[in-house]
């Protein structure tokens, strides 16, 4: 092969090499095959002194030209690489990260829609404060004084210098009593609240929590207000082809007592996870409220009568959501709260 044949071949060689380079490392093997003292190139100069003198300028002139090809396009590469390493890798096409928006915790969300129904419907929002005394808790709301609930069990005492009847409030019926105690009917609030029981931590209780309570009172208010107001409520709040279910029951501060339920909003009856397969929800506690009761707190029963209602908000949102550990409430999982 003479030298013009090699210089040709090295040429092909060269170009299709100097596009094959894709890194620093690619690109600093190159140099050292070709570029430097002992690379290709000088091989070819030196060839030249081998050549007929004649032939000289011709294979000359292309092995500097195939010079300048090689040193140009290199360094064409070396600053492509130079470039690529002084700027941060942005790639400006990808789509902008939008801002995080933060938002309610759901059982505020819950609170806030709540109280929006009751107060459309003509309630006030009243509230009370968490710690109280054993008379606005208990006493007023007509509990005999050896009642249960008082037990250290289930109430958490506050250590007092000078009393022992300090608590927080075990429900939030003690704001009922401060309620008719300073104002006249007719009364209708809501009072929603954080409340304290002494309760081992687990998937369904937890030692604080909340509720909302509702109270009417006024003249001549009967067991179908009652009805009336929790049937209206619940059908806006859960769903509005509800069907009830007002079981009898028991509570110290009303006359009759019921628990009420509806028809499950999820499976409408059939049995679904949500309502346990029964085809019924539990929603609120309630009844008449007891003349005891409104004597204590300074109302007249003979003049006055009302209802009063009750029930939990965390159990709201469980079932709303169908979860089932009450915990994922309290415990701030961003990845649960962010769904909300
Ligand atoms: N205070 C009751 C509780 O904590 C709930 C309740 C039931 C409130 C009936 C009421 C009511 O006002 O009438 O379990």
């Amino acid at each position: 092969m003479t030298l013009l044949e090699q210089i040709t071949a090295l040429r092909t060689e060269i170009e299709l090499e100097i596009q094959l380079i894709d890194s620093v490392e690619a690109a600093d093997s190159f140099r050292l095959k070709h570029l430097v003292k002992k690379g290709t190139l000088q091989a070819c100069v030196e060839g030249l002194r081998a050549v007929a003198r004649e032939d000289k300028p011709l294979v000359g002139k292309a092995l500097n030209e195939l010079r300048a090809m090689a040193e140009g396009a290199f360094a064409l590469v070396q600053e492509s690489f130079e470039r690529q390493s002084s700027t941060p890798a942005i790639d400006v096409t990808l789509p902008a990260r939008g801002p995080r928006r933060g938002a309610l915790h759901p059982i505020t969300q819950t609170i806030d829609r709540l109280v929006e129904i009751f107060t459309s419907m003509g309630f006030e929002v009243a509230e009370g404060t968490d710690v109280e005394d054993d008379a606005h808790n208990f006493g007023k709301l007509n509990f005999a004084p050896d009642h249960p609930a008082r037990d250290m069990q289930d109430t958490f005492f506050i250590e007092h210098a000078d009393r022992s009847d300090v608590l927080l409030r075990t429900h939030t019926s003690s704001v009922q009593v401060r309620v008719m105690e300073s104002m006249k009917p007719p009364i209708r609030c809501i009072m929603p609240g954080r409340v304290y029981r002494n309760e081992a931590v687990n998937a369904r209780s937890l030692a604080e929590f909340h509720q909302i309570e509702g109270l009417y009172i006024a003249k001549g208010v009967s067991m179908a207000d009652l009805k009336g107001t929790i049937m209206a409520f619940a059908r806006r709040f859960y769903d509005e082809n509800a069907e009830f279910r007002f079981r009898t029951s028991y509570f110290p501060f009303t006359e009759p007592s019921c628990e009420i339920d509806m028809s499950c909003f999820l499976c409408k009856g059939e049995g679904c996870r949500i309502c346990k397969h029964s085809g019924w929800l539990e929603i609120c506690g309630a009844g008449m409220v007891h003349p005891n009761v409104l004597s204590e707190c300074g109302i007249d029963p003979n003049e006055y009568s009302g209802f009063a209602f009750g029930f939990g908000v965390e159990r709201v949102v469980l079932m709303l959501n169908g979860i089932d550990d009450i915990r994922l409430l309290y415990e701030n999982d961003i990845r649960v709260l962010s769904q909300f």
